[in-house]
């Protein structure tokens, strides 16, 4: 069977394994924003090519220096502030609308599907429109571009560092429970665009396999857990997602 035939077969089973789903959880990495023309972080281009995470994204490098952080961040708001959600993002939407439970693990820090319009978004690395104080944990939203340093907490007046989860941190306590209670019942799991090498999101689609789900990648190149997936499909998310949802009067 040609690839293409068979990536025709596989798109047709995964459409209808969606429609028939009750529960629904998918998990997104950085490839589904790169087509709203966010870099990833591994891939040509990806942002840890170009920079040393442990000198920016660590609790490490923000006490060494907490300037060259802040410039980081600063610099990821302007790219981020003028990009916009793409047909993967929005396709997204549809399903949730459509599914009775669904919900959406991303490691996405960009806020792009909730600037799609999905509602049921579990952030596992958090938001980098946020910022948490250190000293006494109060979070709030922060959206300047950029956040003039040195950034102060309105509470208690210490220097508030990004509300994301660095390397060498756990994820809340709260969200993890929420992703494996989902991912511990679903029907179908749809993981699309991460490389599967940052933990635990990594090994969520083998739980959630593990525990009766069909599950499904989208990326545009094989990963780790390609052959361990129900199906895998290569390609764009822009392209793929859009037609996995849409309605089956529709051209595929
Ligand atoms: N469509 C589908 N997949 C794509 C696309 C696209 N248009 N573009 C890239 N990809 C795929 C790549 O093939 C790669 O497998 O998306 C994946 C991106 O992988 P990474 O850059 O490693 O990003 P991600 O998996 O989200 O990283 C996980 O690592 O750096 C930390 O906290 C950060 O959340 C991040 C985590």
């Amino acid at each position: 069977m040609s690839r293409s035939d068979q990536l025709a077969e596989n798109m047709a089973l995964v459409r209808e394994k969606l429609r028939q789903a009750r529960r629904i959880v998918v998990l997104t990495g950085a490839g589904i924003s790169a087509e709203s023309g966010v870099p990833t972080f591994r891939g040509a281009g990806g942002l840890w090519r170009e920079y040393r995470a442990t000198d920016l994204a660590t609790p490490e490098a923000f006490a060494r220096n907490p300037r060259l952080v802040w410039e980081f961040y600063n610099y990821r708001r302007e790219v981020l502030a003028s990009v916009k959600p793409n047909v993967a993002h929005k396709a997204l939407v549809t399903l949730e609308n459509r599914t009775p439970d669904f919900v959406l693990l991303t490691q996405n820090i960009d806020g792009l599907h909730q600037a799609a319009g999905s509602r049921a978004v579990v952030e596992l690395h958090g938001n980098i429109w946020w910022v948490r104080c250190p000293q006494c944990g109060r979070r709030s939203e922060d959206r300047r571009v950029p956040i003039p340093y040195p950034p102060h907490c309105d509470a208690c007046g210490a220097m508030v560092r990004p509300d994301v989860v660095w390397f060498g941190e756990s994820l809340d306590a709260h969200v993890l429970q929420t992703a494996y209670a989902k991912l511990g019942q679903c029907d179908v799991m749809v993981v699309i665009g991460t490389s599967g090498v940052v933990q635990p999101a990594a090994s969520m689609g083998l739980y959630a396999q593990e525990h009766g789900a069909f599950v499904v990648e989208v990326n545009l190149e094989p990963t780790p857990y390609s052959r361990a997936f129900n199906v895998s499909l290569l390609g764009k998310a822009g392209d793929l997602v859009p037609r996995l949802v849409q309605d089956s009067g529709e051209p595929s």
